[in-house]
């Protein structure tokens, strides 16, 4: 594996996105709904860098499955999600990629009555877009490569790594099969 965002970068970049969002988002409450699992560390961070009121919401979504390492169906469940009506939501995610989640995700809350989704993500590899969505807020512009860590997954393995790493054939064959124990 090779690290391609130390965790003292995600620092420095998640804290100015926060202030970011802090300065443009319209006034009024602010709704952060965050797409599981990829979200969680990612969520954590920026919310503590915001300093208006948040309110959270968690939605759960896959489109990677198993083993594989480009997407697959996307699957998503809404139920739990509080009422939006009326409330501007900022909508969160680990990593725009072809973006298919996002702007499926996008449309759903505002067929839920949401005034307006914005989205933010960490990580955004612009040359896999395959939506006419564009992330609005994003940390880092990173190359096509598959990558792991601060709530990234492979096969569910990495999470919990600080640092971004990008992940090499040999470490796809390694982790393929084996789910964590
Ligand atoms: P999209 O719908 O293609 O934009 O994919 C978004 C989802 O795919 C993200 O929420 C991630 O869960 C997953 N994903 C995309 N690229 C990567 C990657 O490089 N590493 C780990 N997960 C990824
Ligand atoms: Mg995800």
């Amino acid at each position: 594996m090779r690290t391609l965002l130390a965790a003292a970068d995600i620092r420095r970049e998640v804290e100015r996105l926060g202030s970011r969002i802090d300065r443009e988002f319209p006034e009024g409450p602010l709704v952060i709904v965050g797409v599981l699992t990829g979200c969680v560390l990612f969520l954590a961070d920026l919310v503590r860098a915001i300093s208006r009121p948040v309110r959270i919401a968690l939605i759960q979504a896959s489109s990677y499955r198993g083993g594989a390492t480009r997407p697959g169906e996307l699957r998503f469940d809404l139920d739990g999600l509080p009422s939006l009506q009326n409330l501007p939501v900022l909508l969160l995610d680990d990593i725009f990629d072809t973006g298919r989640t996002l702007s499926t995700l996008r449309t759903e809350l505002l067929a839920r009555g949401a005034t307006s989704v914005q989205t933010v993500v960490l990580l955004w590899k612009s040359a896999r877009r395959e939506v006419e969505l564009l992330p609005d807020h994003y940390a880092f512009e990173i190359p096509d490569e598959f990558v792991v860590g601060y709530g990234l997954d492979y096969n569910d393995h990495f999470r919990n790594l600080p640092e971004i790493a990008v992940l090499e054939p040999c470490d796809i064959e390694a982790f393929r099969a084996s789910p964590p124990s």
